[in-house]
């Protein structure tokens, strides 16, 4: 009897085992419901009543009790993911459900806190994807690509900080890449592309991935700079085609870069032609460069040379100088080199037949002349000559490859084709065009017909053999093949027609009519970004300025006046009060200087507050107690200059009682300090340019925007002012800051200020600071008509620096320094833009020449 208990008992436990799939609860239950809701077809048998483990594409922890890995690839399971199928797999390590029809996920998916891999690619999920990704910390790889997702990547990726894989391409993500994402600083490969992402990079992309080798933001709509970009140390494939990412491209040559693709952006300036000993990029790195579509200028680089490994070149349709063909013989692994519209002269050379690799050569659009080499790169498969003045017959070498190639184009030029045996309307299907307008790309489709087609085959011979015995051929196509209008000539820059402007500003020195407007001073605040607290009213601006009499008037320029005060808490400002010259509103312009407060650098003049008044927009900075770089150069008497020259603007007390070091005997008399003063204005000016998004352009860089602090530390004033100012200010900045004018303002196609005026500006204060001599109205030796910037260039073009160098700190440090200070001067006021270095660069330039302390 107790031996039938237990045997019933023995009978019930193995039933139990055997239906175990099918309770509820267990990971065979939820791994079966979700197979049969999704639609498995009979066609992919699974045996339901075996354990899952045993199962195809499933694994199990060493137990068999739970699932661990699921790899369900390709199997057209569609629909919605049920809830209590896959969400309640909690041991799930690794889930791969990639190419199959999956529109949307369960709520209990992101309770799959074990998940370490997860990859749903290729599938139909909708919807945007929420924040509860932050259960999956664990996650090392995370693959979403090719879905419908959409709205923002949720800042709870940060929380993803085991990653290292991260793809999320070709999905329809849009916003900002969120600043979360800097937390996953394992990451090692990035792929966000083809989403409609904006907005720039977080600040601080670069430094966050130190082990990022693969990145790729291609197809999206972000724009900005991509300096941070250099921070990464360990980046091997950079691909952004496609965005609208600006400014230089300089940064990005470094580290161990094999792939880069900057295609289809907007970026500008030169291709770095390392120029300068700190870029130690190697080039024998490189294999795949994609510079297309942007707006570079200036030479090729020369060091393209050195890449030996390179096997694809596009710098095609961008705005390069005219220049003659590269070198490129020596770049034997090439296999696409694409220099259409490049602005290239001169002729084809010879050696480009020792690339027996190349399979692809577009160069098209230029203004190649004389004949085509022969061209024995046996593998070539497209050719496109199109559009350049090229003479003479087309060499029966090149001829003989037509049967095998896919694409062959010698269209506008003034080439002939001996085919004195090729029947003219044979002549007219193996080419496109007809003869008597502008021929000849061959028609790929009939040379294909080789192998089967008899009159293929015949023509290509005709074409071949004419070529080797035909000496005088048949001139098909000369005058009439050239376009009305010549391809290659680009547009001159539109002009910008002079405008009438009115004078300088007409700033009102009598304040009184402007204090009238505001009604009811108690009531209009005045923001002080550190202290908000302190409940400061234009009222008080009026008691600490007296009510802006003159007797505090610091200064008097074109932007407006600038008064001294002390607010309450004993905060010692300087007041500006900007004239109104944009249509900003009110709120705009709060924004704007909202804006301006958060900037922070140790080299720039910090704005304390501002305050919206009426018409007028007052700006608020600290007390620089040691004056600006002008007073303190050139000695001149403080106080208040009554003058509409902006640079004479000071901000000195009259009465001299702040300046610590006054008369600057023993402090601008030294090299020490003088280097000082350039090094902390540069880092002021590469900060605004290279470290602030959007750019700020400075526009108004002179010695007397150059301050010194308590500390004697140097600080650049009245940054970002301009769009408060409104375009009026351009103009007024061109005519004004005598000497200070970067030649291209005078252009007529000058547009707008771009950082490298400010560096020419720049390369001004640096030669005041060498030299110890005004910018205009100086002795110049030897050269009375000259201005500084003329005189010093001079004397460097001479190898005569030495000889302008300020006497009074001639001892003070090594000549070469200063010499070399000289020259870096020469660099920043060269006449072309864009031979100008980037402030970054002079940055590190003169850390170069830092003198050591002594
Ligand atoms: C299904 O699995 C059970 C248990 O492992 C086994 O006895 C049975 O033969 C299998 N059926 C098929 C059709 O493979
Ligand atoms: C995800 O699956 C797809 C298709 O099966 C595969 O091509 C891809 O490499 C996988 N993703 C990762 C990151 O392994
Ligand atoms: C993708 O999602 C959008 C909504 O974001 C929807 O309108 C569209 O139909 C979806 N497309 C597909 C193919 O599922
Ligand atoms: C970025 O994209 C979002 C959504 O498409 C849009 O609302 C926003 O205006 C865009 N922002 C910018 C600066 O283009
Ligand atoms: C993105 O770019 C990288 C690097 O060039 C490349 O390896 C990857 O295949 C690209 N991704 C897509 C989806 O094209
Ligand atoms: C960069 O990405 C685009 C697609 O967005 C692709 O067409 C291109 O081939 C990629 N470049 C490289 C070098 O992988
Ligand atoms: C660059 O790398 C190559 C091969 O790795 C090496 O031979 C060459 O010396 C390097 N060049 C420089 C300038 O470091
Ligand atoms: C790059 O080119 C410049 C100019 O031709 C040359 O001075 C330099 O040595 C080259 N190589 C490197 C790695 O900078
Ligand atoms: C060369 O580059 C241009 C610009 O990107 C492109 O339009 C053209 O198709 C390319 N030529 C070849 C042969 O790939
Ligand atoms: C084309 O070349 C001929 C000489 O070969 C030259 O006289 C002519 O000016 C060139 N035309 C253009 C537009 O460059
Ligand atoms: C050949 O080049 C010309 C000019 O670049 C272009 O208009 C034409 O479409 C091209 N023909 C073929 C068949 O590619
Ligand atoms: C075309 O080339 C021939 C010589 O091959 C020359 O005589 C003629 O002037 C050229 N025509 C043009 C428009 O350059």
């Amino acid at each position: 009897m107790g031996l039938g208990v237990f045997g019933s008992v023995l009978v019930l436990a193995l039933l139990f085992k055997h239906l175990a799939s099918q309770q509820p609860n267990t990971d065979d239950f939820f791994v079966s419901e979700f197979l049969n809701k999704m639609g498995l077809t009979s066609s992919q048998a699974y045996n339901f009543s075996a354990s899952v483990c045993s199962w195809q594409g499933v694994s199990c922890d060493d137990n068999r009790e739970h699932v661990v890995e699921l790899v369900f690839s390709g199997m057209e399971l569609s629909g919605t993911i049920p809830d209590n199928t896959i969400g309640k797999l909690g041991r799930l390590q690794s889930l791969d459900l990639s190419r199959n029809k999956i529109t949307g996920l369960p709520s209990d998916f992101w309770s799959l806190n074990s998940l370490k891999g997860l990859n749903l690619s290729s599938n139909q999920i909708s919807g945007s994807l929420t924040n509860n990704i932050d259960n999956f910390g664990l996650l090392e790889m995370f693959d979403l690509s090719r879905n419908n997702f959409s709205e923002e990547i949720p800042e709870a990726v940060g929380s993803l900080q085991s990653l290292r894989v991260l793809k999320l391409d070709h999905n329809k993500f849009a916003h900002n890449i969120p600043t979360g994402i800097l937390k996953c600083q394992s990451l090692v490969s990035i792929d966000l592309s083809s989403n409609q992402l904006n907005g720039t990079l977080p600040e601080g992309f670069g430094a966050a991935f130190p082990k990022l080798t693969v990145l790729n933001l291609s197809g999206n709509n972000m724009y900005g700079r991509i300096s941070d970009i250099s921070g990464l140390k360990s980046i091997v494939n950079l691909n952004i085609s496609g965005n609208s990412f600006q400014g230089s491209i300089m940064d990005v040559f470094q580290g161990s870069l094999e792939v880069l693709d900057l295609s289809r952006n907007q970026f500008q300036g030169i291709i770095p032609q390392v120029l300068y000993k700190f870029s130690s990029y190697n080039w024998s790195r490189l294999v795949y460069l994609d510079l297309s579509e942007n707006k570079l200028s200036g030479d090729f680089f020369q060091n393209l040379s050195e890449s030996l490994s390179i096997k694809h070149v596009n710098l095609a349709h961008n705005r390069f100088t005219r220049q003659n063909f590269p070198q490129i013989e020596m770049l034997l692994r090439l296999e696409y080199l694409n220099l259409s519209k490049t602005s290239l002269v001169g002729e084809i050379p010879d050696e480009i037949s020792q690339l027996s690799n190349l399979r692809a050569l577009d160069l098209s659009m230029n203004h190649l002349s004389g004949k085509i080499p022969l061209m024995r790169n046996e593998h070539l498969h497209v050719l496109d000559l199109s559009n350049n003045n090229l003479t003479g017959a087309v060499p029966p070498s090149v001829l003989e490859k037509l049967p095998w190639m896919e694409k062959y184009n010698f269209s506008y030029n003034n080439l002939t084709l001996c085919a004195s045996e090729i029947k003219p309307e044979v002549l007219q299907t193996a080419f496109f065009g007809s003869l008597n307008s502008c021929p000849i790309a061959a028609n790929p489709r009939l040379f294909k017909q080789r192998d089967t087609g008899q009159k293929g085959m015949k023509l290509a011979l005709a074409l071949t053999f004419s070529m080797i015995f035909v000496l005088t051929g048949l001139l098909f196509l000369a005058v009439g093949c050239r376009r009305k209008t010549k391809m290659w000539e680009f547009k001159q820059a539109s002009y910008k027609e002079e405008q009438n402007i009115s004078g300088p500003f007409s700033f009102q020195t009598d304040s009184t009519t402007w204090v009238a407007d505001v009604k009811q001073a108690t009531a209009v605040p005045v923001v002080i970004f550190e202290k908000p607290l302190l409940n400061i009213t234009f009222a008080d601006l009026l008691a600490a300025t007296s009510n802006f009499d003159r007797g505090t008037l610091l200064a008097e320029g074109k932007f407006g006046p600038v008064y001294r005060g002390f607010l309450p808490g004993g905060i010692h400002v300087a007041v500006k009060v900007l004239v109104v010259g944009s249509t900003l509103t009110d709120e705009k312009a709060a924004r704007e200087l909202e804006f301006l407060g958060r900037i922070k650098h140790p080299n720039l003049v910090p704005l304390t507050g501002y305050c919206v008044a009426g018409d007028q927009r007052i700006a608020i900075y600290d007390y620089m107690e040691n004056g600006n770089l002008q007073n303190l150069l050139y000695d001149l008497p403080l106080g208040v200059q009554s003058t509409d020259d902006w640079s004479t603007d000071t901000w000195e007390e009259a009465d001299n009682n702040g300046i610590q070091n006054a008369g600057s005997e023993g402090l601008l008399t030294s090299w020490r300090f003088r280097h000082k003063i350039a090094l902390g204005t540069a880092r002021a000016l590469a900060f605004l340019h290279h470290g602030c998004s959007p750019p700020i352009i400075h526009r108004a860089v002179k010695a007397s925007s150059v301050y010194l602090d308590y500390d004697l530390e140097p600080r650049l004033s009245d940054f970002g002012l301009a769009k408060i100012f409104g375009s009026g200010l351009d103009d007024e900045i061109a005519r004004g800051s005598p000497g200070y004018v970067p030649p291209e303002f005078t252009q007529p196609e000058f547009d707008t200020p771009t950082p490298k005026s400010d560096v020419y500006c720049f390369g001004v204060v640096l030669f005041e600071l060498v030299t110890g001599k005004k910018p205009v109205g100086d002795d110049y030796p030897d050269d009375k008509e000259a201005t500084l910037v003329s005189w010093v260039r001079g004397l460097v073009r001479k190898s005569q620096a030495s000889r302008a160098i300020d006497p009074k700190i001639r001892d003070t440090g090594p000549d070469e320094q200063m010499e070399e200070a000289l020259k870096i001067g020469y660099l920043c006021t060269a006449d072309l833009p864009f031979k100008r270095p980037s402030m970054q660069q002079i940055v590190g330039l003169l850390k170069d020449i830092e003198p050591t302390a002594s």
